[in-house]
C-alpha cells in the first residue's frame, strides 16, 4: 500500500541551477532557500563545491552557505572530491552529498574520471566526511539509460549503490538523468537493490521529466515502499554534461500528486510555487511545472 507520509528532497538551488547559464546573484540564491525551507522543505540541498571552472553558477558556494544561518543541517552540499570537501568544511556545511555515476562514459564526462576512480573519490570523501561529524548521501547518476551506452544494467546501478551504502551513506538517491525511465523499471530496479543488501529505506529517487515519466516514476516508487523523492521547485534544471537532460521533476507537480494521494508532507504548495516563480522568472524562462503553470 501506499505511505502515509514521505519526505521531498529539494534540489532547485543545486541540480537546478547548475546547468544554467545566466549567473543568479547570490542574495536571490539565498532567498529562494530560505523561501524553500520556510515551505516546510526539511532538506533543500544549497550547492556545490565543484571546481568553478566546470559549474561557474556555483562559483559562490561559500557565500551562499554564509547567508544561511547557523544551523546548516538541513542544507546539504555536493562535492566531488577533497578539495571541495575541504571547500565545504570551511564553509560551515555540515551535510555532503557525494556522486557517481553507474555508466563509464558519464563518469568521464562529468568527473573527468574513471567510473572506478570516481567511486573511489566518494568512498574516501565519505570516509573523511563522516570522521568530521557530517553526515553523507550519495547519489548514482545514469541509472535506467545513458546517452551514449543505452540501457544501465539495474545489478550494476545496485552494486555502486551498495558501494556507497558501505561507505557510509545514510542513502543513494538514484538518478534517471535523462528521464528515460519508466514505471516498471524502477520497481525492478528498486526489487535489485533488494536483493543487494540496500534496504528500501536507504533508496531515493531522483527523476528528470525529460520523456514525460516522472510523477508515474514516482508512483511505482511509491508502491515499490521508496519514501524520498528528489524534485526542483520550478521544475528547473538538467545537467550540463549529460547531452539532452532537462528539468527535474518539479517539487510543486510531486506535491500536487502526493497531496492527492493523502500522502502527508508537510510542505505549503503555494509557498514552493511563489519560490518557484521568481527564480524562473529571474531566469528568464516559464516555470517548467504543470501545476505552478495551472495555478498561475
Ligand atoms: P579536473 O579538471 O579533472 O580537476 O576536474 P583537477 O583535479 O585536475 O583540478 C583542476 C583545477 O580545479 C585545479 O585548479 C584544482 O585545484 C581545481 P588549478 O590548479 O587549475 O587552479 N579544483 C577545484 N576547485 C574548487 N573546488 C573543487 C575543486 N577540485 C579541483 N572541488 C573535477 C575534476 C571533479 C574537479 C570536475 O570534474 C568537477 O568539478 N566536476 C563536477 C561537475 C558537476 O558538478 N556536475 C554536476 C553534478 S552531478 C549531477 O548533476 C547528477 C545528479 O544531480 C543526479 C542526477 O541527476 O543524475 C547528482
Ligand atoms: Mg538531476
Amino acid at each position: 500500500g501506499l505511505p502515509t507520509s514521505v519526505s521531498v528532497y529539494e534540489v532547485g538551488a543545486r541540480d537546478g541551477l547548475q546547468a544554467e547559464i545566466g549567473i543568479v546573484a547570490t542574495e536571490e540564491k539565498i532567498r529562494f532557500l530560505l523561501a524553500l525551507r520556510d515551505a516546510g522543505l526539511r532538506t533543500v540541498e544549497a550547492t556545490s563545491f565543484v571546481s568553478p571552472r566546470w559549474v561557474p553558477q556555483l562559483a559562490d558556494a561559500a557565500e551562499v552557505l554564509a547567508g544561511l544561518g547557523d544551523d546548516l543541517a538541513p542544507y546539504p552540499v555536493l562535492v566531488p572530491n577533497q578539495r571541495g570537501l575541504e571547500r565545504a568544511l570551511e564553509a560551515g556545511a555540515t551535510a555532503v552529498a557525494v556522486f557517481v555515476s553507474a555508466t563509464e562514459t558519464f563518469a568521464q564526462r562529468n568527473l573527468n574520471m574513471t567510473r572506478g576512480q570516481a567511486l573511489e573519490a566518494a568512498q574516501s570523501v565519505a570516509a573523511s566526511a563522516l570522521d568530521a561529524g557530517l553526515t553523507v548521501r550519495g547519489y548514482v547518476s545514469m541509472c535506467f539509460g545513458d546517452p551514449w551506452e543505452g540501457r544501465v544494467a539495474p545489478q550494476a546501478v545496485a552494486e555502486v549503490s551498495r558501494s556507497l551504502i558501505d561507505a557510509g551513506a545514510y542513502e543513494v538517491s538514484l538518478g534517471d538523468t535523462i528521464g528515460v525511465g519508466t514505471a516498471g523499471h524502477v520497481r525492478h530496479l528498486v526489487d535489485v537493490h533488494r536483493a543487494h543488501d540496500v534496504p528500501v529505506d536507504s533508496v531515493a529517487l531522483h527523476f528528470h521529466d525529460t520523456y514525460g515519466q516522472a510523477l508515474a516514476n514516482v508512483h511505482a516508487g511509491l508502491q515499490a515502499g521508496v519514501r524520498c523523492f528528489d524534485a526542483s521547485a520550478g521544475g528547473i534544471g538538467g545537467c550540463p554534461f549529460a547531452g539532452t537532460a532537462t528539468g527535474n521533476l518539479a517539487t510543486e507537480d510531486l506535491l500536487w500528486m502526493l497531496t492527492g494521494l493523502g500522502i502527508e508532507t508537510g510542505v505549503d504548495l503555494a509557498q514552493v510555487v511563489a519560490a518557484g516563480a521568481r527564480m524562473t522568472s529571474l531566469l528568464g524562462k516559464p516555470t517548467q511545472s504543470r501545476v505552478a503553470a495551472a495555478l498561475g
